[in-house]
């Protein structure tokens, strides 16, 4: 099996946690994609879903999937999304697409995230992947001084500006030993949008792919 069919393989599984006539929250990135397609399988069994990003918005329309906003749909069942990396507590590190501030809303306002990963992306300490941070353009030298103070190599994402007007900054060199504390300081610092790690809010439910079959993790 390669990546692609572990991640169809979660998207395949991520189904049942979707609940008749709801209205899902949809995330971004290569296995979301493969949700969403999955998605439009059961589509007349769903009054629609909200998109964390363009990208994902316009992949459920061409699927003939209505996207809600978020103020219209109110609060979600179900948020479905990937990862970047992952613990055994669903501690995450998100944003290699982008989307982390709309992805961090739509999770915040959902009961349950259910996070799909190939086996990869499972790791017992947080940072390898660099950590991305949405900044305000204005703020993005003030803000990479205070993330090298904190230990990091902030590299700004060139050429990319997010689906809110903002720039990124991929953060490397970090082992993060407490995400809910770097979580919350990194939120603190003046210019930072949001942080790409999922602690506070982890998910809740990990559908993992591997070559054995899809594990299915809780905390
Ligand atoms: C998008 O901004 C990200 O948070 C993605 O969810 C994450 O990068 C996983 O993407 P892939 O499924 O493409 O690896």
């Amino acid at each position: 099996m390669n990546q692609d069919d572990l991640k169809r393989a979660v998207a395949v599984a991520a189904i049942e946690y979707v609940p008749f006539d709801c209205i899902v929250g949809v995330g971004t990135g290569s296995t979301a994609n493969f949700f969403i397609d999955e998605l439009a399988k059961i589509r007349h069994k769903i009054r629609g879903a909200v998109a964390s990003s363009e990208a994902s918005a316009k992949r459920l329309k061409g699927h003939g999937i209505e996207v809600l906003s978020l103020n219209d749909a109110g609060d979600l069942q179900v948020y479905v999304d990937g990862a970047d990396e992952i613990t055994r507590h669903l501690h995450m590190i998100k944003g290699g697409g982008g989307a982390l501030t709309r992805e961090k809303i739509v999770a915040a306002a959902s009961r349950k995230f259910i996070c799909l990963c190939d086996e990869s992306k499972l790791v017992d300490v947080l940072g390898k992947f660099p950590l991305p941070i949405e900044v305000i353009p204005m703020a993005r030298s003030s803000v990479a001084r205070q993330l090298v103070l904190l230990g990091g190599q902030p590299a700004l994402r060139e050429g990319y500006t997010t689906d809110n007007g903002n720039l990124i900054l991929d953060v490397h060199g970090l082992q993060i030993m407490n995400p809910v504390e770097l979580e919350s300081t990194l939120d603190h610092i003046a210019g930072v949008v949001t942080n790409g790690l999922f602690a506070r809010r982890g998910a809740d439910v990990l559908l993992l792919g591997t070559s054995a079959g899809v594990k299915t993790m809780t905390v």
